[in-house]
């Protein structure tokens, strides 16, 4: 093998300040839904392969050096966990939940061209370029305070548009305030309507790791009435590098498969060349914390969010989150305090996201600085 190029010692340096950087702000980072408490390091050597999950999970591939056997376990989990139905459902780890939103976008304009797509306001940002650039008709709708869709401005724009096919766009978690569109109620409304075809997309980026393991969820996956599902990997669970898993019924995917000679693979993911380490990373993890560990991830983040909520309430700071919710809402916070604290403000509102890495400590640290913050305003 060629020997390692060598770096030059100045870049060596900026390699080293990077990481101390790195480090120094993992504990700062308490707006963003990335878990920061995981250990790879057993998978390091991986690094020596140029491996690439191009094409199908399920198909044959003329690229053999994949990870595509342990993609398949990781789907297989995920279906579980979304309630998919035995025997039809399809997926593929993606780079992210951006991805899979796409995904199922595009799965959904395939089989309804001629649909409108309806998101509401509080839908991640992301939502809208992707209609753009499949040029599928959408229509904004209102969400309510709590961030939940205005249920009654689905029901009268639906019932206006009632000759076109409805994509229903639902937040499983808003990126803003952890808010779920009920699926329950949305397939209500269609049947009241007496609409009888549609496609139900669930974004599920942060809260589909997390209600598979609580009581009492909101209904929100395959069961619920999704057509599919976008959960990202690196949010709740963690990981290094982003990916995510996108699950859609598989009679809607055979409708829209290619074959493509070159690869000797179905072309039916939106990426060619697919990370080989996103599927290794997700399977490493889920196998390693087993459904214990995961449960554990969850109990614990809750019991930190429930933490926050009270620390936050009891220094005059008026905070919420949603049931089944690790996203505490409370007012932007003075400009002042996001020079320390990484934090996503959106208008008047910012929140932090309690998974394990946001400790007590740290959310004592933060109220404190929050209250002190505010008190010189
Ligand atoms: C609700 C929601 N959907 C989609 C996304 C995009 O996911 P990703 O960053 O994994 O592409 C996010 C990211 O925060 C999100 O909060």
């Amino acid at each position: 093998m060629t020997p390692r190029p060598r770096l030059p010692d100045a870049d060596r340096h900026r390699l080293d300040a990077l990481a101390d950087k790195l480090a120094g702000l993992r504990r700062s980072n308490i707006g963003y839904p990335c878990n920061q408490d995981f250990d790879y390091s057993e998978l390091a050597p991986f690094f020596a392969w140029s491996a690439n999950n191009i094409g199908d999970p399920f198909g044959p591939s003329n690229y053999r050096l994949n990870t595509l056997e342990f993609e398949r376990d990781v789907l297989a989990d995920f279906a579980r966990y979304a309630q998919a139905e035995e025997g039809n459902w399809w997926g593929y780890v993606t780079s992210g939940g951006t991805e899979g939103n796409m995904y199922g976008l595009y799965v959904a304009r395939e089989l309804h061209p001629d649909g409108i797509c309806y998101f509401s306001e509080d839908t991640h940002y992301s939502v809208a370029k992707v209609l753009r650039l499949q040029h599928t008709r959408s229509i904004m709708l209102k969400s309510q305070a709590n961030g939940e869709i205005d249920y009654t401005d689905l029901r009268e724009t639906l019932r206006i548009h009632r000759d076109a096919p409805p994509i229903i766009f639902a937040n499983i978690g808003t990126t803003m305030k952890g808010a779920i569109d009920n699926l329950a109620t949305i397939r209500g409304i269609l049947e009241d309507l007496a609409i009888s075809q549609s496609y139900i997309h669930a974004d599920a980026a942060l809260s589909g790791m997390i209600l598979p393991f609580v009581t009492e969820p909101q209904p929100w996956n395959f069961a619920a009435g999704a057509d599919s599902i976008s959960i990202s990997g690196h949010k709740l669970l963690g990981s290094p590098l982003p990916c995510g898993v996108v699950l859609a019924k598989k009679r809607n995917v055979d409708r829209i498969a290619r074959s493509i000679e070159y690869i000797g693979a179905l072309d039916t993911t939106i990426a060619g060349s697919r990370s080989a380490f996103g599927p290794l990373f997700l399977w490493y993890r889920l196998r390693s914390l087993g459904l214990e560990g995961i449960s554990e991830i969850v109990r614990r983040s809750m019991e930190l969010a429930a933490f926050a909520e009270s620390r936050l309430n009891e220094a005059g700071i008026p905070a919420w989150r949603h049931k089944n919710s690790v996203t505490v809402v409370f007012p932007r916070p003075p400009a002042a305090l996001m020079e320390k604290w990484i934090i996503a403000p959106r208008r008047d509102i910012a929140h932090i996201i309690t998974l394990p890495h946001v400790t007590e400590d740290v959310i004592t640290e933060f109220v404190a600085d929050y209250a002190k913050a505010r008190s010189e305003k």
